[in-house]
């Protein structure tokens, strides 16, 4: 299995920010006690660079990638360090040009049918959607679903446990990302066990559902 198709398998994809580094391996591991093997650690913290190195090297079943990768420089930090796809919130030429000659994943930010075809143009099948809420969620993904065969979408934003179901039903979404799962909060109180918890339902969840 590649690394989108492991994203595709796991389903739901955890937007995680950690303020300390240290709490980045118990946090990967609160997932993986949840059924959750995939992880995204975003560049919105000091700490996402020594976050991603410690996941990396300490817990090899998690595939941890990078998230709010905003330019190309914050993606070759996250590769050097470790990280094994990149999530930007929108579309970066230069970002993605790079992940697609060098063979790393990446998940782009595209709304538009204009940011699409950018995607697509770099050899691209997935898409990040976001924020999903705000842009037409569920109906705009359809619609878009229909010129773009084949292309397929991974919401995030306002994305949660309770409309988790219809977003999982819906054949144009490869998987979901969303904070939901591994919030900032219950990482910097150690509330591992919660994380677990909402991990493992909203595992279920899409897994029950899925199409
Ligand atoms: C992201 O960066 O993808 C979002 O912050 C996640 O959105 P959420 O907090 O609504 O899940």
């Amino acid at each position: 299995m590649n690394v989108i198709e492991k994203l595709g398998s796991c389903g739901v994809i955890p937007v995680v920010v950690i303020e300390h580094a240290e709490d980045a391996v118990p946090a990967a591991k609160a997932l993986l006690a949840g059924g959750v093997d995939v992880m995204e650690i975003t560049f919105r913290t000091a700490a996402a660079k020594d976050s991603i190195r410690a996941v990396a090297e300490n817990v090899p079943e998690m595939l941890v990638g990078a998230g709010t990768v905003l330019n190309l420089e914050q993606c070759k930090t996250a590769v050097e360090a470790g990280a094994k796809f990149i999530v930007s919130p929108g579309f970066d030429k230069r970002t993605v040009e790079y992940c697609a000659a060098n063979g790393i994943a990446v998940t782009p930010g595209c709304v538009t049918p204009t940011e699409i075809m950018e995607a697509i143009g770099c050899g691209l099948q997935i898409v990040k959607f976001f924020p999903a809420n705000v842009y037409g969620g569920l109906s705009a993904m359809k619609a878009l679903s229909g010129p773009f065969v084949g292309l397929k979408f991974i919401p995030t934003g306002g994305v949660n446990a309770e409309n988790l179901k219809e977003y999982a039903a819906a054949p144009y979404v490869y998987a979901v990302g969303g904070s939901w799962m591994c919030k900032k909060d219950d990482i910097a109180s150690h509330n591992f066990e919660k994380i677990t918890f909402l991990c493992a339902e909203a595992k279920k969840i899409f897994e029950e559902n899925r199409r």
